[in-house]
């Protein structure tokens, strides 16, 4: 624990120094959590992150998160520098959608707009309409419908199947999916929600239909975390990455936070729902990154502006 604490008084005068901020996300580690918070940063969700990163006035910033975060932040702010603890942290939906096959599905279906996922690489937003979070994608998806507008969408199938039954809207899917959130299983889960009658159900839409069927709350990281804080109930089953539990035990001490059962783990194992590309985040690599200027986001500009257009045009509709 002190080797943990003079470590982070050295990034936060790092940052100091550096005219730097540190974004996180919910499911990185806790101290890292802990440690954005008590230097002004943030910790979110991937669309607070980029919203939170667009409007700071520091020169640099620091996404303790994943690649298409930090490429999100670059893309928003091609003129600060942006900084990662580790660049090879990645995302099984970004991973399971390169550009090249997407803009040929995309080339066999001209008459629809192209919708994607912030999970994605910079090359395949710049080939999107609209780029959206889960936090938005029920809405801008409505607000397409409403328009007669047709969907392609990508890349996750879970979270575009749940908006396509929630609005009707017209939608082609793309088959990605999320490692983490692939794995709850809806049949443990009846079982844990049998032990727990009491318990309120929180779901990040990633996961299969037959989980968020059985969910009280269905959304992002924070909706799930702001259900979690304000509802009376006090247990909760939680259907995310479990990195979500500090944030909540935080702001809610006096309540119980249980684990989703994923495959075999029957609601206890540690080491399910962490998110392996989040677990690379560690208070080393946020250092060596400030102290030596490791782990920079380079884009190439002209591919930047592009996918800043259906980047901005999510954060305008989300205002
Ligand atoms: P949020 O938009 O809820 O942060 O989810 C993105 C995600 O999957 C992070 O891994
Ligand atoms: Fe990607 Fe899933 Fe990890 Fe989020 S939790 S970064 S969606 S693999």
């Amino acid at each position: 624990p002190d080797e943990a604490r003079a470590l982070k008084e050295r990034i936060a005068a790092l940052l100091h120094e550096r005219n730097a901020v540190l974004v996180a996300h919910y499911y990185v580690d806790p101290d890292i959590q802990d440690l954005a918070l008590e230097t002004g940063g943030c910790v979110g969700d991937s669309l607070e992150m980029a919203r939170f990163g667009a409007s700071h006035p520091a020169r640099m910033l620091v996404v303790a998160g994943v690649r298409f975060m930090g490429e999100s932040a670059k893309i928003l702010c091609p003129d600060k520098t942006v900084l990662m603890p580790d660049l090879e942290a990645e995302c099984s939906l970004d991973l399971g959608c390169p550009e090249d096959e997407f803009s040929a599905f995309c080339d066999q279906h001209p008459d629809r707009t192209v919708v994607v996922y912030a999970n994605t690489s910079a090359a395949v937003k710049a080939r999107a309409d609209w780029v959206v979070t889960s936090s938005v994608a029920l809405e801008i998806v409505t607000h397409l419908k409403e328009r007669g507008e047709k969907l392609i969408w990508g890349p996750d199938r879970h979270l575009g199947d749940y908006i396509r039954r929630q609005t009707g809207a017209d939608m082609l899917l793309w088959q990605g999916s999320c490692i983490v959130h692939d794995e709850f299983k809806a049949e443990e889960l009846l079982a844990l929600k049998a032990e727990h009658p009491d318990a309120i159900v929180l779901v990040h839409p990633e996961s299969p239909a037959s989980v968020v069927e059985m969910a009280d709350v269905v959304g992002s990281t924070s909706k799930l975390l702001k259900a979690a804080v304000e509802r009376p109930e006090q247990t909760f089953i939680v259907a995310t990455d479990q990195g979500i539990l500090h944030e909540m035990r935080k702001q809610a001490p006096h309540k119980t936070f249980l684990a989703a059962p994923t495959a075999g783990n029957g609601g206890t194992c540690k080491s399910c729902a962490f998110c392996p590309w989040m677990a690379m985040n560690g208070l080393v690599g946020i250092h060596d990154a400030l102290r030596h200027g490791h782990n920079e986001i380079l884009l190439d500009s002209a591919l930047g502006q592009a996918a800043r257009k259906p980047l901005e045009r999510m954060l305008d509709f989300a205002e």
